[in-house]
């Protein structure tokens, strides 16, 4: 393959822009795919993407464009995922890439997401081509969404191009400027082999698969390759490449783009981000930017009905075999009895994991509410890394507690500063700097303790500025805090997938909102329920559900056997999602119930 006649881009949209049907536009315009195999979205094709309308997992296509000039192009399009969760994955994504088609919709104009990404882009050096898309719909204003363009990216929006990925209006004109704008990567095809992984999943027959762009040498069949993060040798048993449908070859030169496969058991071993050189003739360095998976959340989950225990581990073992950022280790909880402490990315993920258990495994699960990591340090000298509040130790042997810290970055449209300084103060936020990116669009900065931001700020965020700002954010690192458990008993009890840690100022209010709140969703019983919040042996926080009768079946005079029979089914039902501690049941909205209170 002659370098000169590849271009490798990527596509930039908002959610509903347009990108998987452009995507689409571009694969059929380029004849990769006959109809019948084209299902109506290629490119997300995880059921749970679709709903959520995120792309996940990254994913791409090769295709091989006659422009104009008399050329026969190969044109890779490199998916990108979406989410701040998955910002490496996107940041990877770029890095495989000379450039970016930057959609817009020519009725909604630039939205915030869609900035985040475009400085990824502007970073990763990538040309950037303006795409307006929609120019169908009659409330299209291709003009404003041009100088909108250019004034809140500064982007030089002069040669945008006009298209309607429905009709396809404008698609040739976009294969045109890819050709003509985008660079050809370099020629390093004489140098030893440096691939870049960019995504990898499990493949049932395959085994772990690479996404791979080949930045420098080729990579061939039946050759050994080496992952250079860990060293270890694997043969390489197929080269494909993506039509989006894998599509058999010998060898990927420098500069393309698709997948290869070794028998590799698990995508533990085939980190994004890691470079796949040749062990016989290795490259002197790893390319830049490699970055093992941080968890930084970590949450319970733990089966309703114990003896399904085996269920969620085999199901969080195949889980892992797709997903080398999720961690997990066995965990005993009094109230829950045995189960998991998993650790996620961010809590994006965390909600894919545990929507997928459900869903795809068909298992009834409790999950408790995401915490950070602390180091809490002993008067003994030891530091532990405590990942559970209820685990946290004995307050008077505790010499200090560190939290982690992130860095954020958040872009908004000016008339939302207000709101916005408001909540990161509430947060315990820390401004670092504030400035105009253009004429009426703004960057904040801030530090702010990790465990803040799980406690619905993104929600926050989006819901004080109408979904136009973005955010983003990197742990820097660990701080001091005067941070405290609050644990929370029911009848005297303690639960320990209620606790919680949060700043000394705020555990009083923690503990009396999360008593009202459970107040609301435990279910009454025959007895009173006295809820409490405590720190150590002292008393923060109480409420008191009283008690109430609670037979179904009454309402149902005279004898119909059926109807009552229904009744209880109902009944039972809803029992479905509870655990009972000691004699009370409480529902698994009651362990998130910590997360939704203000
Ligand atoms: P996510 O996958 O959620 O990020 O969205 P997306 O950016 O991939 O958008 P998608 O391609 O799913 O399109 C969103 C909606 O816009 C769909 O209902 C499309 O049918 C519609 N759409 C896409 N392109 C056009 C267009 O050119 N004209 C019109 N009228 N509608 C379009």
């Amino acid at each position: 393959q002659d370098v000169k006649l590849i271009r490798n881009f990527c596509i930039i949209a908002h959610i509903d822009h347009g990108k998987s049907t452009l995507a689409d536009r571009l694969i059929e315009m380029t004849g990769s795919l006959t109809d019948r195999e084209m299902s109506a979205q290629v490119l997300d094709n995880m059921d749970i993407e679709r709903e959520r309308g995120i792309t996940i997992k990254a994913q791409t296509a090769s295709m091989q464009y006659k422009a104009k000039d008399g050329n026969i192009y190969l044109l890779n399009l490199i998916d990108t995922p979406g989410h701040v969760d998955f910002s490496y994955e996107v940041s990877r994504s770029l890095a495989a890439c000379e450039g970016a088609l930057l959609v817009v919709d020519a009725a909604q104009g630039v939205e915030a997401q869609t900035v985040a990404n475009v400085y990824l882009a502007v970073e990763n050096d990538l040309e950037i081509i303006p795409v307006i898309n929609k120019v169908d719909l009659p409330s299209a204003d291709p003009e404003r969404v041009m100088l909108q363009i250019e004034d809140e990216l500064g982007i030089d929006a002069s040669d945008a191009v006009p298209c309607s990925a429905k009709t396809g209006i404008g698609i040739e004109d976009i294969l045109e400027a890819i050709v003509a704008r985008i660079p050809a990567p370099a020629d390093d095809n004489d140098k030893p082999l440096q691939a870049l992984i960019f995504d990898s999943w499990f493949d049932s027959y395959l085994g772990a698969v690479s996404l791979i762009r080949v930045m420098a040498g080729t990579i061939r069949k039946n050759q050994r390759m080496q992952m250079m993060s860990t060293g270890k040798n694997f043969e390489v048993l197929q080269v494909c490449q993506l039509t989006p449908k894998p599509l058999e070859t010998k060898q990927l030169s420098s500069g393309m783009v698709g997948i290869v496969s070794g028998s590799i058991k698990s995508v533990s071993e085939t980190r994004v981000g890691d470079t796949i050189t040749d062990p016989k003739n290795p490259a002197k360095a790893p390319l830049g930017g490699f970055q093992k998976a941080k968890q930084m959340v970590f949450g319970g989950i733990f089966p309703i009905d114990a003896s399904e225990y085996q269920n969620l581990k085999d199901s969080l073992e195949k889980l892992q075999l797709n997903d080398a950022s999720l961690t997990t280790e066995p965990e005993s909880s009094q109230a829950l009895g045995l189960g998991f402490r998993v650790g996620f990315l961010g809590l994006l993920h965390m909600d894919i994991i545990q929507e997928r258990l459900e869903r795809e495994y068909g298992l009834e699960l409790i999950f408790t509410a995401p915490t950070v990591v602390y180091r809490v340090g002993l008067k003994d000298g030891t530091e532990h890394k405590i990942e559970n509040p209820s685990k946290l130790p004995d307050p008077t042997t505790i010499e200090y507690i560190e939290e982690p810290y992130v860095a954020i970055t958040i872009h908004t449209p000016e008339e939302f500063i207000g709101g916005i300084l408001k909540i990161l103060q509430e947060k315990r936020g820390i401004q670092k700097d504030m400035e105009y990116t253009t004429s009426n669009r703004v960057k904040i900065s801030y530090e702010l303790p990790m465990n803040e931001m799980i406690f619905d700020f993104h929600d926050k965020l989006k819901s004080i500025s109408r979904g136009y700002a973005s955010m983003d954010y990197e742990v820097i690192d660990y701080r001091q805090g005067d941070l405290v458990k609050v644990d929370t008993l029911v009848n005297g009890d303690k639960v320990d997938a209620l606790a919680l840690i949060c700043h000394r100022v705020q555990a009083p209010f923690r503990g009396r909102s999360l008593c009202k709140k459970l107040k609301e969703i435990l279910p009454r019983q025959m007895f009173q329920i006295a809820l409490q919040a405590a720190i150590g042996g002292k008393i923060i926080a109480r409420e008191s559900i009283s008690a109430m009768r609670k037979d179904v079946t009454a309402k149902c005079y005279g004898g119909d056997i059926s109807r009552k029979r229904k009744l209880l089914e109902k009944q039972k039902e809803g029992k479905k999602r509870m655990k009972q501690i000691g004699n009370v049941e409480i529902p698994q909205k009651a362990f998130l119930a910590i997360l939704k209170i203000d």
